[in-house]
C-alpha cells in the first residue's frame, strides 16, 4: 500500500525548483502561438490548501514557496504570477500542483491529460477540472498511460514525470518509459524530477539516463544542504530531454539566487549542466 500525498509537501524547496523549471519551458514554447499537449504522468491532487492537515503537519512550504512570497520576485516573477492565480487577494493560502502551473500558461487550444493512480488523489484532481474541455484526468498508471498519447496530434509537447519514488522499482520505470516515449516521439520535451535522498540512487538514475542513447539532456538542481546518508531530501534536480535553447541561461540566473533564499545554510548548492549533447 503507497501512502505518499503531496498535500505534506506542497510548496516546499523541490516544488519551488520543479515548478520553476516547468514555468521556464511552458512559457517558451508558447512564444509560438501553436498548441501544445502537456502530459503530467504522476499529477496530484490539482492544487493544495495550505490549511489543511497535511500541510500543516511540518509547513515545508515556510521554507520553499513562504520564503518567496511578498518579496521580490527576481527573476521568478512569471512562476510567483502561477502561485497567485490559486491566491488572488495576495495571502499565501493555496500552492498549485504541476497541474495548476500548467493551466495557468497554456490556453484554450492546448491539451492537458492527467494521470493519476491514488484514488483519493485522483479524485480531488477530477473535481480541480471538472468543466474544463481541455483537461483530461485518468485515474491509472502513468507510466504505460502515457506511451499511447505520442505523439500528440498537435506534434508539439511537454511531459512531466514526477514521481514519489515510493517504489524501488520506480527508477526503472522511469528510464524505460522515457526511453519508449522518446523513441515515439522524439522531438518531445521531456521533464523529470528526482529527489537527492541518496546521493548513489540520483546519480544512478541519472547514469542509467544517458545510457539509453537520448540526446540534448540538461539537468539543473538544487540543494539546500549538504548530501547526507540520513534520512531526508538535501537536494532536488530537474532533468529536461530537448530543453529550450535559452533554459540553461535563465537557470544560470536563477538557481544561485532561489539557493541564496530557500537555504539558510552554507551547504546550499546548485547544478546546471549538460549532460549529453546535440
Ligand atoms: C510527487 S506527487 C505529484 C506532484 C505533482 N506533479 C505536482 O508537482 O504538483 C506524485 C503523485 O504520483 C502518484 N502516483 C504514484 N505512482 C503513480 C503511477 N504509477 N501513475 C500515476 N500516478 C502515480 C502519487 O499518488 C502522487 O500523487
Amino acid at each position: 500500500m503507497l501512502s505518499y500525498r503531496h498535500g505534506f509537501h506542497a510548496g516546499n524547496f523541490a516544488d519551488v525548483l520543479k515548478h520553476v523549471v516547468l514555468v521556464e519551458v511552458l512559457d517558451y514554447l508558447k512564444r509560438k502561438p501553436k498548441p501544445l499537449a502537456y502530459i503530467d504522468t504522476h499529477a496530484g491532487a490539482g492544487s493544495y490548501d495550505l490549511g489543511s492537515a497535511f500541510a500543516q503537519k511540518k509547513r515545508e512550504f515556510d521554507t520553499g514557496i513562504g520564503r518567496l512570497w511578498g518579496g521580490d520576485p527576481g527573476p521568478v516573477a512569471r512562476y510567483l504570477e502561477c502561485v497567485r492565480t490559486v491566491n488572488p487577494d495576495g495571502k499565501l493560502a493555496h500552492y498549485p500542483g504541476s497541474p495548476a502551473i500548467a493551466r495557468a500558461l497554456l490556453d484554450g487550444d492546448d491539451r492537458l491529460v492527467l494521470f493519476e493512480r491514488h484514488g483519493n488523489e485522483a479524485t480531488a484532481l477530477r473535481e480541480w477540472a471538472a468543466g474544463e474541455a481541455r483537461v483530461t484526468v485518468r485515474e491509472e498508471d502513468g507510466y504505460g498511460g502515457c506511451i499511447g498519447l505520442l505523439p500528440p496530434a498537435s506534434r508539439r509537447g511537454v511531459l512531466l514525470m514526477d514521481p514519489s519514488y515510493e517504489l524501488a522499482s520506480d527508477d526503472d520505470r522511469v528510464v524505460r518509459t522515457l526511453a519508449a516515449a522518446h523513441r515515439r516521439f522524439a522531438t518531445g520535451v521531456y521533464l523529470l524530477w528526482y529527489p537527492v535522498v541518496r546521493r548513489a540512487r540520483a546519480q544512478a538514475l541519472i547514469a542509467a539516463l544517458c545510457a539509453t542513447g537520448i540526446r540534448r539532456i540538461e539537468r539543473h538542481e538544487l540543494g539546500i544542504a549538504a548530501d547526507s546518508e540520513g534520512f531526508g531530501m538535501t537536494a532536488s534536480g530537474m532533468v529536461v530531454i530537448n530543453p529550450p535553447h535559452v533554459l540553461a541561461g535563465r537557470m544560470a540566473e536563477i538557481l544561485p539566487w532561489l539557493a541564496a533564499r530557500l537555504s539558510k545554510n552554507q551547504d546550499a548548492h546548485y547544478v546546471s549542466e549538460t549532460l549529453v549533447g546535440e
